[in-house]
């Protein structure tokens, strides 16, 4: 049987239920306005107080090539770049939950935001449930778990499409959880237009960026940079980057193959729809998980930093795309995370053999 479309709003309904029908756009609008959130829940204010301004960082590049500079998003307060999704996520629900029930957070995730979530939960005593992958690392489980979000492990062979279609599952038995479908939801993308964007904009230095790399899982990151960024350079190259185990718009079905973290494709010939719809014309490259994982040690040994499997992976895109330009281009990447300790062992243990 071919699986449904998790992402498909066409209907508004699925095998699995009733969908959110969000237009997917994103402007000064879809960045909820905090300000009452922060009111509400005073505790948040030591979070948003160490959320984005991270640094762009010049990193190694190839000789002759173009300069690379990538985003450190590892500095965000659990290490992520999904602080800053959690945090927009987190705003827009509180705004615009209506009681008289109290608020209560579902959603699903590769592994990333859900931590960042454990994170608001226990600052906000929000109620949070997510479906995630049956393979995520046992040190970030144990670290979700304690802070008391319920967790729904769905098979890894299901891919992002099986941890999609189990929180739809959970809101069709349990309507009185706000499903936050982050796939789809507008406050995603416009985090990193008017945040991560903004901000790699006042760091450029009078530089010009030629090509904006990414990794996609959602593609919020991907996506929402890229239309700050050509706002102000049209021409920028945007190049999304997914494992080779499970590329963009790959018409496989999922598998439960090890890939680079929080990212892949939707199988079946889905597509992101953040990315489908705001960055058509995007490059797509892809990178094996051996790949990622030798470009963590190479890169750690270069410069001493501790990088994630996506961001050595988009790290290893940003080089190959420079290898390719000259001196006076700049690609410009991001780091989401400096990688789970399971990841590093692993690392390790191939470096080492
Ligand atoms: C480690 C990691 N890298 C990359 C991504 C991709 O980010 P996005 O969802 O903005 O495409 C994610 C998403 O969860 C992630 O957790």
């Amino acid at each position: 049987m071919t699986r449904a479309d998790p992402t498909d709003t066409t209907d508004g309904t699925t095998e699995a239920g009733p969908r959110m029908t969000e237009p997917v756009t994103a402007g000064p609008a879809g960045l909820p306005d905090d300000g009452p959130v922060l009111d509400r829940h005073p505790g948040l204010r030591y979070f948003r107080a160490r959320l984005g301004g991270t640094t762009l960082l010049d990193v190694p590049a190839p000789a002759g090539g173009a300069r690379i500079a990538a985003k450190c998003e590892f500095e965000n307060p659990t290490g992520s770049v999904k602080d800053r999704v959690a945090y927009a996520l987190l705003c827009r629900a509180v705004l615009e939950h209506e009681g008289p029930e109290p608020l209560k957070l579902l959603d699903y995730s590769g592994g990333s935001l859900v931590r960042s979530f454990g994170q608001l939960g226990r600052i906000t005593g929000i109620p949070m449930r997510f479906a995630v992958p049956s393979t995520i690392p046992e040190s970030w489980l144990r670290q979700i778990t304690a802070s008391g979000v319920r967790v729904d492990p769905v098979p890894v062979e299901r891919g992002i499409a099986g941890i999609i279609d189990r929180a739809f599952a959970v809101k069709a038995e349990d309507p009185s959880w706000t499903l936050l479908h982050q796939m789809r939801n507008k406050a995603n993308v416009a985090v990193h237009e008017w945040t991560t964007g903004r901000e790699i904009l006042a760091q450029l230095d009078g530089r010009r960026p030629t090509h904006w790399v990414a990794a996609i899982g959602t593609g919020g990151t991907l996506t929402g940079v890229a239309r700050a960024l050509r706002r102000e350079f049209p021409e920028l190259v945007v190049v999304g980057n997914t494992p080779d185990e499970m590329p963009y718009g790959t018409d496989g079905p999922p598998n439960g193959l090890t890939k680079f973290a929080g990212s892949g494709g939707l199988g079946h010939g889905v597509r992101q729809p953040f990315v489908a719809g705001l960055a058509a014309d995007a490059r797509h490259r892809s990178v094996e998980y051996g790949g990622a994982l030798d470009a963590m040690v190479r890169f750690e040994a270069l410069t001493g930093l501790r990088i994630g499997t996506s961001a050595a992976a988009n790290w290893q895109v940003a080089w190959e795309t420079a290898a390719s330009l000259g001196p006076d281009d700049l690609v410009v990447t991001v780091f989401p995370d400096a990688g789970a300790a399971e990841e590093w062992e692993r690392a390790y243990a191939r470096a080492a053999s």
